[in-house]
């Protein structure tokens, strides 16, 4: 198939290029470089440096040069929780000005497939766990609230325009290509195991952990994380269920299994050998105890399990990477 990935010189955006390209889709990425890196791209995908704020330039790229796309994995957004809830303005433009731009350069260009990076952020405070996907929606972030936002106009392209979409709806993303092949450092990570990774390489001093004090067996918060290279493959999956089937899906996509920030922490150490100073804070606002996905409708409809999502191998994967000897 040939696909349009927006977003793709990212850090998950990367990945999925890389699988997309490995099963033998036609992959044109997309992007503005503006979290994304050049070092992500592959010789082997066409590359358009291009803005989706700009719909002249992201309709003529959608519209193809050489005769259109199968499908668009949308993954270009604005992503830190924390600044969207003090600068909400630049995340109403980038994610859902830059979205409708997406699906109507879609109907241009006679696209019927779209896979969307939502998030679990659209969840909000847990009310039972592991999340499914009927678990009531109610972001407590602004950034959450651009994603569900984005999964509603999905719906009505769907609905009026023929639009076939999968909503992704990743928990942590973590690790490296299994393989080796990506070497993109995120800059400014907020997520826990870059941070670590910076740390043990002595990028930054130490690691602030949000709390001890919640009810989890170490008393720090547990999330569900999920290896980037599953993700890639869960992608594929969704393109072949949307267009197979000719119908939409929303999906969470998670391990299913809890790590604490405590665990992770210990698990780096032991990895990299390195001390890792870690430094206990008080919890921030919001943060939930405990967060785990159930993927059962993944596994079902998508045939996905997160095979690499255990820890030792989201770690080693990063490490692989963090280690290496830069410029
Ligand atoms: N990393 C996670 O744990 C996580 C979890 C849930 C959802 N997501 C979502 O997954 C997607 C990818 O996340 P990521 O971690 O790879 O982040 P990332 O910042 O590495 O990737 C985003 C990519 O989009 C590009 N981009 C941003 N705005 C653009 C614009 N206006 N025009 C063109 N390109 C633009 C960036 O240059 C970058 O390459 C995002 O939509 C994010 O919200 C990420």
């Amino acid at each position: 198939m040939k696909t349009l990935i927006v977003g793709g010189a990212g850090y998950i955006g990367s990945h999925v290029v890389r699988e997309f390209l490995d099963r033998g889709h036609g992959v044109t990425v997309f992007d503005n470089l503006s979290s994304g890196k050049r070092e992500n791209l592959f010789p082997e995908a066409e590359f358009i440096h291009g803005d989706i704020l700009d719909y002249t330039g992201l309709s003529r790229a959608a519209s193809g040069r050489r005769g259109g796309f199968d499908a668009v994995v949308h993954l270009a957004a604005f992503k830190a929780v924390g600044e969207s809830m003090v600068n909400p303005e630049k995340y109403s433009v980038n994610n859902i000005n830059g979205t409708i731009n997406i699906l109507n350069a879609a109907v241009e260009g006679n696209i019927k497939n779209i896979i969307f990076s939502s998030s679990a952020a659209v969840f909000g405070q847990p009310e039972y766990l592991p999340i499914d996907e009927a678990h009531p929606t109610n972001p407590e972030s602004y950034y959450g609230f651009t994603k569900l936002e984005i999964e509603r106009f999905l719906g009505w392209y769907d609905k009026l325009k023929g639009i076939r979409f999968a909503a992704l709806r990743y928990f942590n993303a973590a690790g490296y290509d299994v393989k080796g092949r990506i070497k993109g450092l995120e800059s400014n990570p907020a997520n826990l195991i870059p941070v670590i990774m910076e740390a043990a390489c002595g990028m930054r001093e130490t690691v602030q952990i949000f709390g001890n004090d919640y009810d989890t067996p170490d008393g720090t918060g547990v999330r569900d994380y999920v290896h980037v290279s599953d993700l890639a493959i869960a992608h594929a999956a969704a393109l072949e269920y949307t267009s197979k089937n000719d119908k939409s899906i929303t999906v969470n996509l998670g391990s299913e299994s809890g790590i604490s920030v405590l665990e992770i922490v210990e698990a780096a150490r032991r990895i990299t050998g390195k001390p890792i100073p870690a430094r206990i804070v008080g919890r921030r606002a919001g943060d939930p105890a405990k967060l785990t996905a159930a993927s059962k409708k993944a596994h079902e409809l998508l045939h996905w399990t997160a095979n690499n999502s255990d820890l030792d191998t989201l770690i080693k994967t990063s490490w692989d990477v963090y280690q290496k000897p830069r410029r």
